[in-house]
């Protein structure tokens, strides 16, 4: 699957700064971007393409003659929303100022028209040298971001201007080129994801059609914006999530459990998981046969929103209501009962939005005109809830 806006080519060239760039894919992937590596043949002499193809999970090739039916310069670029080259060297600024195409990386440069990112690592005398230097500048006029390499110590005794930069430098000006802003920075932002399930034997249970993929959609989103991100999990897949606090839970009571200890230290806390309604009265320690399955007697489970309003202070309560009927109405009755900031609501008349990888839908705000939500990616809505969210928090 294609990660909306996250596809990166990172391009490596025969630089020794190139195992550096093994820490910046990984650094790169705990933000969310999906990494496809394009060495250089000659950076292969420092980090062979067995080390990238582990580390990003994804086949590695260095020339237009590998996996030719693919025609990969073309696939690639086709699939890429950015191009990050790190470490480049002064022969590869050469070759990319000069449009030639001897590789797959010099190739991909000029098949494709996505943001790209140049972090030069050389010699200080290569650096300063008036063939880079214009280089360079004919690549800035052409709109490449080149960043300035710092100044430092190098391989060998010398010192000067030609040190690649340090990852998180490198992460904050790519950023900068890719849009994605901090802005939740220092916030801890709370989301419940999934749909909870409530026992009614060993090997039986009560649930509900929740994915829980707008939650995880949500926590990435957040998290990529620089929250520090709790997801509690009711039963959905979580392995994928890195740089997040994952609490797996099962029924509702484990998770107004965890709710309940979370929530004083969030500032923003995000409802979008299933609650069952209710959960059946007496839970057999048996498996019941299926001739005494009959009836179920339910007891109606807490409004885990409701119950955590009265503790509400300055924190802003973002819900979600599934509804196949009335649906505005209902949104704003449940936006006022339930004493949110924020509720999205859908129409799942006929099942439609579960498990999807899109939406469609109405946000409504307290004191605010009705927004209708086209269809977008479940990625998409997480960032217009989270920007809905900063706004209602100020
Ligand atoms: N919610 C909750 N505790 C519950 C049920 C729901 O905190 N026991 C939260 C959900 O996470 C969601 C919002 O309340 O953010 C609305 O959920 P929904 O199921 O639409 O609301 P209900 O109050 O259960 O209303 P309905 O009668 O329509 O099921």
């Amino acid at each position: 699957m294609k990660l909306q806006g996250r596809e990166v080519i990172l391009g490596v060239g025969g630089g020794i700064a190139a195992y550096k760039s093994c820490d910046l894919l990984r650094r790169l992937q705990d933000r969310g971007y999906a990494i496809t590596v394009v060495p250089t043949p000659s950076s292969l002499n420092f980090v062979g393409s067995a080390t990238w193809e582990a580390l990003s999970g994804r086949p590695v090739t260095t020339q237009v003659w590998e996996s030719v039916h693919t025609v990969p310069h073309i696939s690639l670029a086709e699939r890429a929303d950015f191009l990050l080259i790190a470490p480049a060297t002064a022969d590869l600024i050469a070759r990319i100022a000069m449009g030639r195409a001897d590789d797959l990386l010099t190739n991909l440069v000029l098949a494709s028209d996505v943001p790209k990112m140049i972090v030069p690592a050389m010699h200080p005398s290569m650096w300063l040298d008036p063939a880079t230097v214009a280089n360079v500048q004919t690549l800035r006029s052409r709109g490449f971001v080149v960043l300035d390499p710092e100044v430092g110590r190098l391989t060998g005794k010398d010192v000067g201007a030609g040190r690649f930069p340090e990852t998180a430098t490198i992460i904050a000006n790519f950023e900068e080129m890719t849009g994605q802003s901090q802005d939740l920075a220092g916030v801890n932002v709370l989301i419940t994801a999934g749909g909870t399930r409530e026992p009614i034997d060993p090997v039986r249970f009560i649930g509900n059609r929740s994915s829980g993929k707008q939650g995880i959609a949500l926590a990435i989103a957040a998290r990529n914006r620089g929250a520090k991100v709790t997801l509690i999990a009711a039963n959905c897949e979580t392995s994928q999530l890195r740089g997040i606090d994952v609490i797996q839970v099962e029924t509702t009571a484990q998770m107004q459990l965890h709710l309940g200890e979370q929530f004083d230290h969030c500032n923003i806390l995000i409802m979008s998981a299933a609650v069952a309604d209710a959960r059946p009265t007496h839970v057999s320690d048996g498996k019941i046969k299926k001739m005494a399955l009959t009836t179920i007697e339910l007891t109606t489970n807490p409004d885990l929103l409701s119950e955590l309003a009265s503790r509400k202070g300055n924190r802003v309560l973002v819900g979600f209501a599934a509804e196949t009927s009335d649906h505005l109405k209902e949104a704003r009755r449940k936006l006022d009962s339930k004493g949110l900031d924020v509720i999205y609501v859908n129409d799942v008349s006929g099942g439609a939005i579960f498990g999807q990888d899109t939406t469609m839908g109405t946000i409504v705000v307290r004191n605010e005109a009705d927004i209708a939500v086209k269809e977008v990616s479940k990625d998409a809505l997480s960032n217009t809830l989270l920007d809905h969210a900063i706004r209602q928090l100020g």
